[in-house]
């Protein structure tokens, strides 16, 4: 069998990503198929998780197959000294498939070059988080009909938000307008302004989140400032707070507007935005289980027809 992992969204084709969300719509309507009988599949998690993990999880219970792996690794042999690589040979040795979450970047490309396994990469420190940015898409999708021509707009820690950086990549196929909002620490890195600029997306950056930006926004894609990834703590303390969605902002919002959030949130959402009918979050994260049962099975070469 091919070895198809999936660790950057650039890894797959527009028409790739179609197919993962015409997949995905056929696990919505019926997310209960055999059709992992037989296969292990492990889950290695060396950073905290809670949607991720269980929406992958999730997918393999309601596709037949069996779970192995860590939610936390500090119950593991890397706490002695065990390399990533051994690691992964070792886990490869058991299992069909991996799924790893990891605090470095560039840490699943490098486990996907040494096992003789497919990876599918569920966020490596501030870099991708594809299976992410696929249930983005197809909340996007659901929510507004099509992909094209679009206006998202990027809110908060845009520096080492792995979602914004995945999310920007995989738009770049339809055509989207970005507003990009964060403070100058976290405003988007240059090399995915250059992505943009060299594919010819326009964008706007900005410092203040302002009525007249949400109001142009079809999408409204709010992001947590990365506590984790701050080397100085007094740094995050800065920042921390930096903007607050409330729902008295959407009054002269969009009709197709919705707001999305990778979650967890801290502070960026205010709770009286869930009720408003533009929230879509928790909708969001639900998406999450039948894209990535549609992910499992793009990876594992496994066709679903109806
Ligand atoms: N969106 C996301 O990655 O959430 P978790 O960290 O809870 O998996």
């Amino acid at each position: 069998m091919k070895k198809e992992s999936l660790v950057s969204i650039t890894d797959y084709s527009k028409d790739e990503i179609l197919e993962v969300l015409e997949t995905a719509k056929l696990f919505e309507a019926n997310p209960n198929r055999r059709v992992l009988e037989g296969k292990v599949i492990a889950t290695l998690f060396f950073e905290p998780s809670t949607r991720t993990r269980l929406s992958f999880e999730t997918a393999v219970n309601r596709l037949g197959g069996r779970i192995i792996g860590f939610s936390d690794a500090s119950t593991t042999s890397s706490t002695k000294g065990e390399t990533l690589k051994d690691t992964i040979i070792m886990v490869s040795n058991y299992v069909d498939l991996i799924i790893m979450r990891h605090y470095l970047d560039g840490a699943a490309r490098y486990a996907s070059e040494v096992s003789p396994k497919p990876i599918i990469n569920a966020g490596d420190g501030s870099n991708q988080h594809p299976s992410q940015t696929l249930l983005d898409l197809y909340s996007i999708y659901k929510t507004q009909d099509t992909l094209e021509n679009l206006n998202i707009t990027m809110v908060g820690d845009l520096k080492y938000g792995r979602t914004v950086h995945s999310l920007l990549m995989a738009m770049s196929h339809f055509r989207p307008t970005f507003h990009f909002v964060a403070p100058e620490e976290l405003k988007m890195p240059d090399e995915y302004k250059v992505y943009c600029d060299k594919l010819g997306i326009p964008y706007e950056e900005h410092r203040d989140f302002t009525e007249d930006i949400i109001n142009r926004a079809d999408i409204l894609y709010m992001t947590r400032v990365q506590r984790e990834r701050f080397t100085d703590l007094m740094e995050y303390e800065k920042v921390k707070n930096v903007y607050t969605l409330r729902n008295a902002m959407l009054a002269g919002s969009k009709p197709n507007l919705r707001i999305l959030h990778p979650l967890p949130r801290v502070n960026e959402i205010a709770y009286d935005v869930d009720d408003n009918p533009k929230a879509y979050y928790f909708e969001q994260a639900k998406n999450g289980l039948y894209t990535r049962q549609a992910i499992i099975c793009k990876v594992l070469g496994i066709k679903i027809t109806d």
